[in-house]
């Protein structure tokens, strides 16, 4: 018998009640991993102003009624470095993510780059379930959907017999030939994975790197926790999110202590080696004038715009010889050497005016690079940008 149409339905009809039968459901694992320390984004440029744990949390909260049921969980590189500075983005984002609810996170390597005590204390303050190989502490962590058992581990044979097996790693997804056990691993390698990959049986999916986006895998299971069918996306976080109202406290708290960490960690002018802007004018008029009129003549102003002024951060590249010897320090110890000025490009100015008259160095491409970054200036190009700032051709009497 040729299959018409009528019976091709009929035949999925029966198929598909077939599934409702074994009792499909709906679980969403809302995933982040390699969030690296990223709090927000720098807002340099509207291209990369994106993500960040206010955006995060404001569409989990406007959208909790779509996305439920869910588990939220972060499989692992969420700190960044162990500075003074690292630390208070430790806490703040420990106490960001404690307020999201997350369900689990994975303690991995980034987060070992602290000291154990550190850590530890700031997960138990905050009450952060969390999975992880340091000592005295759990590698697996067991939570129900329903009836369904699920499974977290950061245990590569920790899975288990008849639940919802998920692997939280750091492994970079061309390091993964073999896996075994597991129904879903969620890597926080870096690796952006835009479709999930397959590897005997498993689904793979990686956090998206910074929590530039949020991962949302929707998973169609039985109740022995067999995925019978899954589909990722990405949620993008622009501009467009609406914050959350709790985080941005959490994150204005932040920066008022980071104004405490530039008043202690970092010293003031001992020797004049920049001399600013207003020095240079007098015997650059010209140029001074042109300066004036670019963007680089604002830059301090762009931070305090938007409160990050106090942020050392932030102020590297918006100042002259911010952490140097002589150079920029704070608004209130060295006003006069706020906004990327002449000396920014063209290099200290006390040995120049002291009659010698040749600047320290010539400028090139890799200084404007050392603040134009792929991440604060994706556009960057340097004939088209330089057009903007040059004023070689000014004529001097
Ligand atoms: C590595 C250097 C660098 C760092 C660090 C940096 N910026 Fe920027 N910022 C830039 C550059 C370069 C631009 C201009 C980008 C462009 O237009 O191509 C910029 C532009 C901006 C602008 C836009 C200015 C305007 O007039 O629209 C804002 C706001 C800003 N930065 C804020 C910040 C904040 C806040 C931080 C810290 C979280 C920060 N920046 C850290 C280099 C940096
Ligand atoms: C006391 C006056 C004076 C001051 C102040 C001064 N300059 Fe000059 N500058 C000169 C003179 C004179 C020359 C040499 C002009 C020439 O050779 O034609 C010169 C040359 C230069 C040159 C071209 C030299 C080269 O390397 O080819 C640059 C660039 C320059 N100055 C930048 C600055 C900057 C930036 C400042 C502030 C940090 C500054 N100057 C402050 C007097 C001054
Ligand atoms: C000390 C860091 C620093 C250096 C060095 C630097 N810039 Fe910038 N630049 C900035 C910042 C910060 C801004 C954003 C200022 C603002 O808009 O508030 C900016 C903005 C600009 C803009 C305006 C971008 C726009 O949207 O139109 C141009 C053009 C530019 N820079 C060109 C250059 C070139 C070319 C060089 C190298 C010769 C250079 N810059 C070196 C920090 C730097
Ligand atoms: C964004 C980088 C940048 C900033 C900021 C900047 N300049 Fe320049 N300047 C250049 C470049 C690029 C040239 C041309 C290339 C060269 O000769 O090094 C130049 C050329 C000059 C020259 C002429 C050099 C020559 O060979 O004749 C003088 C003088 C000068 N700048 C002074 C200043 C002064 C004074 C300021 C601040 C008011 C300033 N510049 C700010 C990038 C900058």
């Amino acid at each position: 018998m040729r299959l018409t149409p009528f019976y091709i339905s009929i035949i999925c009809l029966i198929f598909f009640t077939n599934i409702s039968c074994v009792q499909a459901e709906i679980l969403n694992i809302i995933y982040t991993g390699g969030v690296a320390g990223e709090l927000e984004p720098c807002g340099c440029s509207l291209k990369t102003d994106v993500g960040g744990l206010a955006r995060r949390s404001g569409y989990i909260e406007d959208n909790s009624k779509d996305l439920s049921p869910y588990i939220l969980v972060d499989a692992g590189n969420f700190l960044g470095e162990d500075t003074p500075q690292g630390r208070l983005k430790a806490e703040t984002m420990l106490r960001s993510l404690a307020a999201m609810s997350y369900d689990v996170v994975a303690v991995l390597e980034n987060e070992r780059g602290f000291p154990p005590d550190f850590l530890l204390d700031l997960l138990r303050r905050f009450r952060i379930p969390y999975i992880s190989d340091l000592e005295g502490s759990k590698k697996s962590f067991s939570m129900m959907h329903g009836k369904i058992k699920i499974n977290l581990s950061v245990d590569s044979e920790g899975f288990k017999e008849g639940e919802l097996n998920i692997l939280l790693a750091g492994t970079p997804i061309s390091d993964i030939k073999s896996i075994k056990g597991w129904d879903i691993a969620i890597l926080s390698s870096g690796d952006i994975i835009d479709e999930p990959q397959r590897v005997n049986g498993t689904v793979i999916v990686a956090g998206y790197p910074k929590g530039e986006r949020l991962g949302i895998l929707r998973l169609k299971i039985n109740d022995q926790g067999d995925i019978l069918d899954h589909e990722n996306r990405w949620q993008p976080l622009g501009k467009d999110i609406k914050e959350s109202e709790v985080i941005k406290e959490i994150l204005k708290d932040y920066d008022s202590k980071v104004a405490k960490i530039l008043r202690n960690e970092y010293k003031p002018a001992i020797e004049e080696t920049y001399i600013g802007v207003s020095r240079c004018a007098k015997c650059h008029q010209p140029y001074f004038d042109s300066w004036k009129v670019t963007d680089h003549a604002r830059a301090w102003n762009a931070l305090e715009r938007v409160g990050k002024s106090n942020d050392p951060e932030c102020i590297r590249c918006h100042v002259v010889g911010f952490g140097e010897d002589g150079g920029f320090h704070r608004i209130e110890t060295t006003p006069t050497l706020a906004d990327v000025q002449c000396e920014a490009c063209h290099g200290k100015g006390a040995e120049h005016i002291k009659g010698n008259y040749r600047m320290v160095r010539e400028v090139n491409e890799s200084i404007c690079l050392g603040c134009h970054t792929e991440e604060n200036s994706p556009d960057f190009d340097y004939s088209d940008y330089l057009k903007k700032v040059d004023h070689k051709e000014i004529w001097e009497e």
